[in-house]
Order: structure tokens, then sequence, then C-alpha cells
């Protein structure tokens, strides 16, 4: 008796646990939370703002204990990381990957919402030989078993992959996965993934594809702002209105031309920079604010847009970032993707819930680097200065390429004024001049800034770069 009352019970509970997890899935925009800044909140504040944005919910790049405490007992969804340098030895040994999920797991498990549990964080990206790909999916397995083990079955495990995971894009049924992935990698991935109903994790960034060739493509179409302009994919008359759109539709033909169609597809970052450096285009807070709010919207709508190789389908997604996170390397954009400033103020009015109507924000500031630098950069030492890091960052510069500090060697015409401001200003302006065109950076861990006002004095002569 008692078994019969029991089953009808247990039914009826898996039917409503099943429609309410479809009621509630929510497609608000989650947020990213780097920590990559000397200046950020403390996690509780950190956590606060979160939710004055009404976030749903927040992606971490590793499984922060102080994080996960101070997102106890609050309804965000969280997702956590299992840094990059872990991934081959978990594996290989069980014990290690479920050593991974006690330690960073189970502290927190139910009363934190760890929901989603991402694998490295584009391992697939990195271009040293023999990286981590081979032990990728193996360790994925092995967290995924570990989880089970535990009895946590909530958890959704994936890796993120930027856009480069595709060889091919355009139009976006050509989409199709590198070469030297395909097989080894998504494939098996793609497998995991769809047995598990887990997600592809995605990371895509219109602004980088748009700014790499900004003549051809339109920054209205970027920014989902073309009201006229449409792209036709001439392989299956699917019309696009949005750049975001087509990248995303790339991968899922790169997915269906592998025999995985029904793979769903999480955003794990999509955003555009509020700043950056002289020589990069359209980053600026106009341009972020009004893709970020498209972006909301979009995904927001009800019913589902999708794309429209998937129409209605659901887009979960996590907009990058949370801060403008001052230590992170490369170009000047790479430290101004933040929604608000270190100090917590907004960079720009945003709604995450999708519920402000643009009249709701406050007015934004006119664009003024939507076309490109015309004219001669200099790259020199910024202000204030850490005396010590500079003279260090100055004898780095000296050391790579040719003559690069020839001039302020005593005797040389830069020499004087003898001081490490002036001459590291002058070695990264000479740095920069001869490494720009391979990639060199104008940034040396925040001590060099680009300027356009020529610092050349008398017979001494800064080396340019020319836009
Ligand atoms: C991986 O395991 C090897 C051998 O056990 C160990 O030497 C190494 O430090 C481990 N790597 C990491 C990142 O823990
Ligand atoms: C596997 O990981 C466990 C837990 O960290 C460790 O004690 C053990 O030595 C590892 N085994 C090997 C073969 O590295
Ligand atoms: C590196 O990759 C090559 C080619 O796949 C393989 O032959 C070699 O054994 C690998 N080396 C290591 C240390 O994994
Ligand atoms: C994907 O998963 C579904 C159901 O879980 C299964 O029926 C299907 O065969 C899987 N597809 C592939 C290609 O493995
Ligand atoms: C599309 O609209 C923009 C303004 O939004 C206008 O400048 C452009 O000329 C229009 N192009 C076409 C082909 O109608
Ligand atoms: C926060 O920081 C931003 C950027 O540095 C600055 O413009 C703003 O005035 C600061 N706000 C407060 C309240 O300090
Ligand atoms: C200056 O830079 C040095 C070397 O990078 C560092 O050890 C020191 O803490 C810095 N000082 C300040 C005040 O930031
Ligand atoms: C420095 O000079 C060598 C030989 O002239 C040349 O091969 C090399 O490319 C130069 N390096 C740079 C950074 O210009």
């Amino acid at each position: 008796m008692a078994m019969l009352l029991l089953i009808p019970l247990f039914l009826s509970s898996i039917a409503l646990f099943t429609i309410s997890s479809a009621t509630t899935f929510s497609t608000h925009p989650g947020i990213c939370y780097g920590q990559l800044g000397d200046n950020l909140p403390p996690p509780q504040k950190s956590v606060s703002l979160i939710t004055s944005l009404h976030a749903k919910r927040v992606k971490l790049y590793d499984a922060n204990p102080a994080i996960l405490h101070a997102l106890r007992d609050t309804s965000l969804q969280v997702s956590i990381m299992v840094p990059n340098d872990l991934i081959v030895n978990i594996s290989r040994n069980q014990s290690l990957s479920d050593k991974w999920v006690s330690d960073n797991v189970v502290p927190y498990h139910p009363r934190t919402l760890i929901r989603y549990l991402l694998v490295g964080n584009e391992v697939t990206s990195s271009t040293a030989p023999n990286g981590t790909w081979p032990y990728l999916v193996p360790a994925m397995r092995r967290i995924k078993h570990s989880l089970k083990s535990l009895g946590i079955r909530k958890v959704k495990v994936g890796t993120s992959s930027a856009i480069d995971v595709l060889e091919a894009s355009f139009p976006p049924s050509n989409g199709a996965f590198r070469k030297d992935l395909s097989a080894p990698v998504m494939k098996p991935m793609l497998k995991f993934l769809n047995r598990t109903k887990s997600f592809f994790f995605l990371d895509v960034y219109p602004f980088f594809s748009w700014s790499a060739d900004p003549l051809n493509i339109n920054l209205d179409y970027a920014l989902f702002q073309s009201k006229n302009l449409t792209v036709t994919d001439p392989g299956t008359g699917l019309v696009y209105t949005n750049l975001f759109d087509q990248m995303v539709d790339a991968v899922y033909f790169a997915m269906n031309r592998l025999g995985f169609p029904g793979v769903r597809i999480f955003i794990a970052e999509t955003g555009w920079p509020n700043g950056g450096d002289l020589d990069q285009i359209g980053a600026n807070i106009f341009n972020a604010a009004t893709y970020n709010r498209n972006f909301i919207k979009k995904v927001t709508r009800k019913p589902w847009l999708g794309t429209p190789a998937r129409p209605g389908s659901a887009l979960p997604s996590f907009l990058f970032a949370l801060f403008n996170e001052n230590q992170k390397p490369g170009p000047g954009t790479e430290r101004h993707f933040g929604l608000l400033h270190p100090n917590g103020s907004r960079v720009y009015d945003v709604d995450l819930s999708g519920e402000t109507p643009e009249a709701g924000f406050r007015p934004l500031p006119v664009p003024e680097n939507n076309e490109k630098f015309k004219g001669e950069i200099w790259c020199v030492a910024a202000r204030p200065h850490n005396a010590t890091a500079l003279a260090a960052a100055l004898a780095y510069a000296c050391s790579q390429g040719n003559g690069t500090c020839d001039p302020i060697q005593p005797k040389g015409k830069c020499f004087k004024p003898d001081s490490v401001f002036w001459h590291a200003s002058y070695a990264f302006s000479a740095y920069w001049a001869q490494f720009r065109k391979v990639g060199g950076t104008c940034y040396f861990n925040g001590l060099a800034t680009q300027t356009a006002k020529d610092p050349s004095y008398g017979s001494c002569k800064f080396p340019s770069v020319t836009l």
C-alpha cells in the first residue's frame, strides 16, 4: 500500500519539477565576476552590486571560497571553474577529481546555488604545442562522475570555448570546427554534453570581429542596431540582422556537421568594451551600453527569439563583465569591459532584467572613436608611476629589439633628462614602434600609456607608430 502511494507521489513530483523548471528557466543574462583587479570591492559588496544589476546568475573564474560563501542563501545561480592548470592531473586521477569537487562544491552546496561547473577557460584557444586539449574531455567526464557519486545532480559540467574553435564561420551554414580540434576534442565533447544534457558554453564577441574589419562590417550590425542592413546566408536562405546571431549560428552549424544538432548553446561571455587604447576603434561607453542593452532586450524577449537557425530557442548567457579589471594584461579594451567601475558606480545605466525602458536610462556620451585613429602615436610612461617597477620595465624594453635604447645611453641624444621616467618613455616608444606589428602592446603591466602628443624635444626624436 505504502509502495502504491509512493509511486504516484513520486511521479507527480517529477512532473511538477519538470514544469516548474521549464517555466522558471530564466534567460535574464548573468554576469561574469572576474577578479583581476587590485581595487575591487570585497565579495559581500560585489554580490549586492550583482543583485542591484538584476542579474540572475554569476560566473566565477575559479571557486573562490569567500565569494561562494557570500553567495550563500542568495537566489543567484552560480557557475564555478576548474583552473586550466589542473585539467591534466584531474583527467588522470579520479581521486583528485573527487577531491576537487569535495573541496570546492560540497562545502557550499546546496545553499550556494552552484549550477554550472566549467572545466577550464578557453582551453582550446591555447596555441601551446601539446596543450591540454587531449585531457579536456576526460577531465570533464571525471568531474561529472565525482558530482554524481556525491549525489549532486543539478550541476551541468561544460567548458568555455572561444569562437576560434571554428575554422570557418561565414556564411554561418559553412560553420565548421578547426581540423586539429574536430575529431580529437569537439566530437567527444559534444557526445558528453549531449549525453549529460549540458550546454556548449561559448564566448561571443562581435566587437573583436567588427574591430578587425570595420570597413566591411557595419557597426550598427554589430551593435544590434541595424534597421535596414541584413545578410542572407546563400546556403540556407536564412536572413541575419546582426553579427551576434551570425557567429552563434556558425557554431550551431559546426555542431550539426558533427551530428549533434540538439546540444544547446550557453553564451558564457559576451560584451563590448567601454574604453580602450588610442589605436583601438569603437571601444566607448556609447557602444558598450548600446550593445549590452540590445543584447539584454534580445535574450529576455518572450516568446524567445533564438537565432535564425534555432528560432524560438532560449539563449542563456553571462555578460562580461561586472567590473573594469585593472590588472588584465593586453590592449586597453581588456581592462574596460565592466558594467561597473571598481568603486561600484555604473559606467552607464543598464538593467539585466530588461525591464527598464530605454527612456529610463540617462543619456550616453557621444562616441568619439568609431572611426580608426589616423596619425602618429607614442607609447610613454604613465603617471603616477612606481620607480622600482618602471626601472624593471625599462630594462626589459631595452633588452628587446635592435638598438632600442641606444639614444638614452650617456652621450645619446635622449640621455637627458637622465630620469627613469623619461628613459622609460623613450624605451617604451622605441619598443612599441618595433613590435606593434607583431602583436607587441603598449602596456608594461599598466606602466605605459599611448599618447598622440609627441614627447620629442630638441634633437631627441621619439619613435612612433603611424596609423
Ligand atoms: C600534477 O601532478 C604532478 C605529479 O603528481 C605534480 O608534480 C604537479 O605539481 C601537479 N600539477 C598541478 C598543477 O597540481
Ligand atoms: C591522485 O590524487 C590524489 C588526491 O589528490 C593523490 O593523493 C594521489 O597521490 C594522486 N595519484 C597519483 C597517481 O598522482
Ligand atoms: C606531443 O604531441 C605529439 C603529436 O601529437 C606527440 O607525438 C607527443 O608524444 C606529445 N608529447 C607529449 C609530451 O605529450
Ligand atoms: C543525444 O542525446 C539524445 C537523448 O539524450 C539521444 O537520443 C541522441 O542519440 C544523442 N545524439 C547523439 C548523436 O549521440
Ligand atoms: C540604412 O539606414 C542608415 C541609417 O540608419 C542610412 O544611413 C543608410 O543609408 C541606409 N541604407 C540603405 C541601403 O537604405
Ligand atoms: C568611481 O570611479 C569612476 C571612475 O574612476 C569615477 O568617475 C567616479 O566619479 C567614481 N565615483 C565615486 C562615487 O567615487
Ligand atoms: C612598486 O613596484 C615594486 C616592483 O614591482 C613592488 O614590489 C612594490 O610593491 C611597488 N610599490 C608600490 C607602492 O606599489
Ligand atoms: C633585428 O635585426 C635582425 C638582423 O638585422 C633582424 O633579423 C630582426 O628582425 C630585427 N628585429 C627587429 C625587432 O626589428
